[in-house]
């Protein structure tokens, strides 16, 4: 029996097979604001047989934005237009999650296709925050180091934007701490230098995302799953980087907060590190938080084969696997793994004539 095909329930939600696609930036909002764009990229991977379907990384406010073209959901006007997505994405018997995000010092940045840096100055671009006024990149702006203050306000956003979230008809919501981004930017001692009660040791470098987690459980139904995505490694040795170590002794924290899964991606919190890229590269990294925290995992990075997914869920490394650029490349790719591995699938009844 094909793994892959197997249906999960998390908590009250059951998704029909441990296909998911990885949340991934469309560089084609106005404002924050979702748009047909979003609705056909989302709704043809939903047609297409994938199990769970998270949304790109969505700002909690403005200046949280990677790129000006990013999703956000600051203001219940974003709700409507993502609530026409979940519905479409519902209707095809998939499941609709959200990636919920702040870029700290990597914000104000342009589009990928336009090269991705950091914008100096005019109208798309910002003044970045941060755990501390340290660039990611020596050319970037120095960011604005966040108060207490200013940090129990990004809090409340998160609160506010789960909140969003569950009006749009959302069922999963994942916090982004990975990549760089500001929580990854709090937990790793290689750019968070406070003195307060948020940086130094690890308990005060992971208090931003603990505290974002708490916030968000005061709005975001206790019977709805609730994911992390987290660099689990910062792949180098220089003294305080983030560890695999450090992942699992943070996967149990977060486990016991009624933190279901936790997405384990990796790195770019600096930007020069051996990244070992290569055919499931991250997937190790994904099967030592499994084991070491009981917590269940999804695995993700260069995962393009049905068989090589299987393999990973029956190795016991993770319980969905997370799939990117393959997805881009063809949204059939769930239809086409159920034909390779034998798994019963039923196409859509308006593309039946497709067998
Ligand atoms: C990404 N990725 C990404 N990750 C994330 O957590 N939030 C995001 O919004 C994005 N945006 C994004 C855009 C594009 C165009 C790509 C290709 C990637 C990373 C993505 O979710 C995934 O982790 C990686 O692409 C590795 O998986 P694959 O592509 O090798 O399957």
């Amino acid at each position: 029996m094909s793994e892959l095909f197997s249906p999960l329930t998390i908590k009250s939600v059951t998704l029909r097979n441990r296909i998911v696609m990885s949340p991934m930036c469309q560089y084609s909002a106005e404002d924050g604001f979702a748009n047909d764009w979003h609705l056909v990229h989302l709704g043809s991977r939903a047609v297409g047989g994938s199990g769970l379907i998270i949304m790109e990384a969505t700002a909690v406010v403005p200046e949280g934005r990677i790129s000006y073209a990013d999703m956000g959901i600051w203001k219940d006007e974003h709700i409507a237009p993502l609530k026409k997505i979940t519905d479409f994405i519902h209707a095809q018997g998939s499941v609709a999650g959200i990636q919920l995000a702040h870029a700290g010092r990597k914000a104000s940045a342009e589009k990928a296709w336009n090269g991705g840096r950091q914008i100096a100055e005019g109208p798309n671009s910002w003044t970045t925050v941060a755990p501390s006024a340290v660039p990611y990149h020596e050319k970037d702006r120095t960011p604005h180091e966040l108060s207490v203050a200013e940090i129990k306000e990004i809090i409340s956003a998160f609160r506010d934007a789960a909140r969003r979230a569950l009006d749009a008809g959302f069922k999963v919501v994942e916090i982004h701490a990975a990549h760089g981004y500001l929580i990854h930017q709090f937990y790793s001692a290689l750019s968070n230098f406070r003195t307060d009660e948020y940086g130094g040791s690890f308990d005060n470098r992971i208090r931003f995302l603990l505290e974002i987690i708490d916030a968000v459980q005061t709005v975001w139904p206790a019977d709805l799953p609730l994911f992390v995505r987290i660099s689990a490694t910062e792949w180098v040795e220089d003294a305080g980087a983030w560890t695999i170590e450090d992942s699992v002794r943070l996967a149990a924290i977060l486990k016991d907060k009624g933190v279901d899964l936790i997405d384990a991606s990796s790195a770019a919190n600096i930007p020069k590190a051996p990244i070992p890229v290569g055919p499931g590269y991250q997937v190790p990294l994904a099967a030592a938080i499994r084991k070491g925290s009981g917590v269940m995992t999804g695995a993700v990075g260069m995962i393009t084969e049905p068989e090589q997914a299987e393999a990973i869920l029956k190795s016991g490394a993770a319980d969905l696997i997370f799939l990117g650029r393959e997805l881009l490349r063809n949204p059939y790719f769930p239809v086409q793994a159920a034909q390779t591995l034998g798994a019963a699938w039923k196409w859509p009844d308006q593309y039946e004539r497709a067998k």
